[in-house]
């Protein structure tokens, strides 16, 4: 007994540190996106969440990343592995997990997490049962995730996790400086250590110079309840653009990358959350006669352009 118990914790430390936006990231979409849910929508999203949330998104926001761990089917659907410097992506090619079981990846994941919400609230699947309290929790936090550029990364290096760079002063891996370093390093200096003044700046931004960009970031094409194609389409463009660029192993990065990679990732956030809150508005519509209108099906599925990697 006593050696098994060293070989499960043992094995737990092997694991790659393959977490998405940090706690922060996601607390800070879930925000934002709660301030932009219409009426119906927040009703109905308190009324999924668990008690102890409180009836905050906020507060349960990274909840997929803890239960990754016991409920191990769902480790996959955090992220989505591109063919090495081609930075585009497209889901036949691309959703899938490491063994090749097809729509296991955070794309397909948003797909399936939105019909599970669609057909609860219109009472089309009672023999279904599926766990809604469940599908909110992991349709918030994936969002989240495919707008992460390094959760739409290349295979070979596993969307930066074995890049080994050096943060500042810190050894890490640049994945990880994506999920977390970046936006904590962001609290200290620019905001007090203060995460709300980080979610009040975005807001502002959305609101203000973002405005005529952010009324488009929640549009999906052809009446789609939801559409994260495009979204991953965007973070491995960014991964190549920004995140893999000057950041090759054993690289130190600091205030010139720091400086120049944080507004792609305070936007990231920006555009997380409101296409969040875009698509919780369009499945909570009060109008099911919408319903027909809808597109839930996973064709014409979109890529983007082939983008070398400079
Ligand atoms: C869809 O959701 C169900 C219930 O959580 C889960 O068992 C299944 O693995 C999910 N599939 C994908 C592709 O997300
Ligand atoms: C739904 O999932 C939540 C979170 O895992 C759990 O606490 C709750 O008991 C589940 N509800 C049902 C009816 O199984
Ligand atoms: C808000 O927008 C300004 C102007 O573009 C930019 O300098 C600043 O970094 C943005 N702040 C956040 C938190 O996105
Ligand atoms: C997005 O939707 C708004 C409101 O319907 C519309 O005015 C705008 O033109 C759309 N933008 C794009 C890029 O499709
Ligand atoms: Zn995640």
């Amino acid at each position: 007994m006593g050696m098994l118990t060293y070989t499960g914790i043992y094995f737990l430390l092997l694991l790659p540190s393959v977490f998405c936006w940090g706690k922060q990231g996601h607390f800070a979409i879930c925000k934002i996106a709660q301030g932009f849910l219409s009426k119906d929508a927040l009703t109905a999203v308190k009324a999924l969440l668990p008690e102890y949330a409180d009836g905050d998104l906020a507060a349960v926001c990274s909840w997929a990343d803890e239960v990754r761990f016991h409920m191990r089917w769902s480790s996959p659907l955090h992220y989505v592995d591109t063919p090495d410097f081609r930075c585009n992506y497209k889901y036949c090619r691309d959703c899938h997990d490491s063994v090749g079981r097809k729509d296991r990846c955070v794309t397909g994941a948003i797909h399936n997490y939105t019909e599970q919400l669609l057909l609860g609230v219109h009472d089309l699947n009672s023999k279904m049962n599926n766990n809604l309290t469940e599908a909110l929790m992991f349709l918030s936090h994936f969002v989240g995730d495919v707008h992460q550029p390094l959760h739409v990364g290349f295979l070979g290096d596993e969307g930066g996790n074995t890049i080994t760079v050096r943060w500042y002063r810190r050894k890490t891996n640049l994945h990880h400086v994506w999920d977390t370093m970046m936006i904590e390093s962001s609290l200290k200096t620019f905001y007090n250590s203060d995460l709300s003044s980080l979610i009040q700046a975005i807001q502002s931004n959305i609101t203000g110079v973002w405005l005529t960009d952010s009324l488009s970031w929640s549009n999906c094409t052809a009446d789609h309840v939801v559409c994260p194609d495009p979204y991953a389409s965007e973070s491995i463009e960014l991964a190549c653009k920004f995140a893999y660029r000057n950041a090759t192993p054993g690289t130190t990065l600091g205030d010139e990358y720091f400086l120049s990679r944080l507004p792609v990732a305070e936007k990231r956030l920006a555009q997380a959350g409101v296409r969040l809150a875009a698509t919780l508005n369009r499945i909570f519509t009060s109008n099911p006669s919408d319903l027909t209108r809808l597109n839930m099906h996973n064709g014409g599925h979109r890529s983007s352009n082939n983008i070398e990697i400079v």
